[in-house]
């Protein structure tokens, strides 16, 4: 489960990277545990009393210094301190040691797995329960089954690296986009409805770009709007992560418009048809890359009808391996809450189970 961003997880000390490398070596060199222990517990002091700020995940690194979680450090310099024998001290300062130096960065993201315990922002299990939208920036929750940012933020950090390019089909408020400039990823969004398109673009543009990336909105119908072209417009063959945020078959109408998929005569031609923008968007991701859909069920004369598996089927069908299935509180909204009573009376009456989940399929093509 995971539980919003503390202060303490995200606060971080800089350190003189050479500076460090000595004490470390210093502590190295030393035979005895006692005087092993004085030089640890006197560097303690001083990192402890370092002011801590707080660190994006993908700040520009700087070769000279080293920015670690301060709370993580302390307590690997308090294991060095509880250690017993210089032996295990040992251990334990060659492994802080190669955790200072080189970077493993994983295949896909720029999480440093020397030190991955640091990372606490990068959810790894698979029920999110998020209390809080994230308001902050050009995100502004105007849109009407718009995603909140922490999802397209989740996706980014654990399948893409800085400067990536991210392709989301159906990009609404473009929350995706404005996630993108906070991250230092480049992102394109197709969005059939103009109005909405405009708008999210505005939102966008008013985002910071500490990055200098490319951000757009493309107006067009995500089955059949020329990927090859938009891309090569950025002069790029292939993408390397896919968010696909369909509507929830017929559960909110975003347009009158035929091509829009929340207007699919019925369920199977809904999943059908998103199965047809899932295939084309495919064409232009890189290989052994992933795509994620988020998407909830609805309910339909009586029936829990499951939408979202059988988005995922249609998925799995074209040979996309499932790497998770993530359950997702559905976040309250004002209009939610007013209808949440009608909605608990209605369950109690009908035998059903009120929505309170919606799922992330995360899939890796072959
Ligand atoms: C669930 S919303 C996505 C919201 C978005 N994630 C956000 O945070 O604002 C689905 C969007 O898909 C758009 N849409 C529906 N059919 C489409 C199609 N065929 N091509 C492109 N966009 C489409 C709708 O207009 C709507 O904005």
């Amino acid at each position: 489960m995971i539980q919003n961003h503390s202060e303490s997880e995200n606060a971080y000390i800089t350190l003189d990277r050479a500076a460090l490398k000595a004490v470390l070596e210093a502590c190295l060199a030393e035979t005895e545990l006692l005087s092993l222990r004085e030089r640890i517990s006197a560097y303690r002091t001083v990192v402890a009393s370092l002011p801590a700020v707080p660190q994006t995940l993908n700040a520009p690194p700087d070769p000279d210094a080293v920015a670690l979680q301060r709370d993580a450090f302390l307590s690997e310099l308090d294991q060095i301190l509880a250690a017993r024998t210089v032996r295990r001290a040992t251990y334990y300062l060659s492994r802080l040691e190669k955790g200072i130096g080189e970077a493993r960065r994983g295949a896909v993201n720029d999480i440093n797995l020397n030190r991955w315990k640091e990372y606490d922002e990068v959810l790894t299990d698979s029920l999110w329960v998020m209390d809080r939208r994230d308001t902050s920036g050009a995100h502004r929750a105007w849109y009407w089954g718009n995603f909140i940012p922490q999802i397209p933020r989740q996706l980014m950090l654990r399948y893409t690296k800085a400067e990536d390019w991210v392709l989301d089909p159906f990009a609404g408020s473009g929350t995706t986009m404005i996630e993108c400039r906070r991250l230092g990823r480049h992102g394109i969004g197709v969005e059939l409805n103009p109005d909405v398109a405009a708008h999210a673009a505005e939102a966008m543009a008013s985002e910071p770009n500490p990055f200098s990336i490319t951000t757009d909105i493309v107006v067009g119908d995500s089955a059949t709007v020329d990927y090859d072209a938009i891309l090569a417009s950025h002069a790029i063959k292939d993408v390397q992560l896919l968010i696909l945020h369909p509507p929830y078959h017929d559960i909110i109408q975003f347009s009158r418009h035929s091509a829009d998929l929340s207007n699919a005569a019925t369920v199977e031609s809904f999943v059908n048809r998103f199965a047809v923008v899932v295939e084309r968007a495919r064409a232009v991701l890189a290989p052994q890359r992933y795509l994620a859909v988020v998407i909830g069920d609805k309910y339909q004369d009586g029936e829990w009808i499951p939408l979202g598996f059988q988005a995922m089927q249609a998925v799995m069908a074209q040979g996309c391996t499932l790497k998770s299935i993530v359950v997702k509180n559905l976040h309250r909204t004002r209009a939610k809450r007013e209808q949440q009573a009608l909605w608990r009376y209605r369950a109690l009456v009908g035998g059903f189970y009120v929505f309170k989940h919606e799922y992330i399929f995360v899939f890796q093509t072959p």
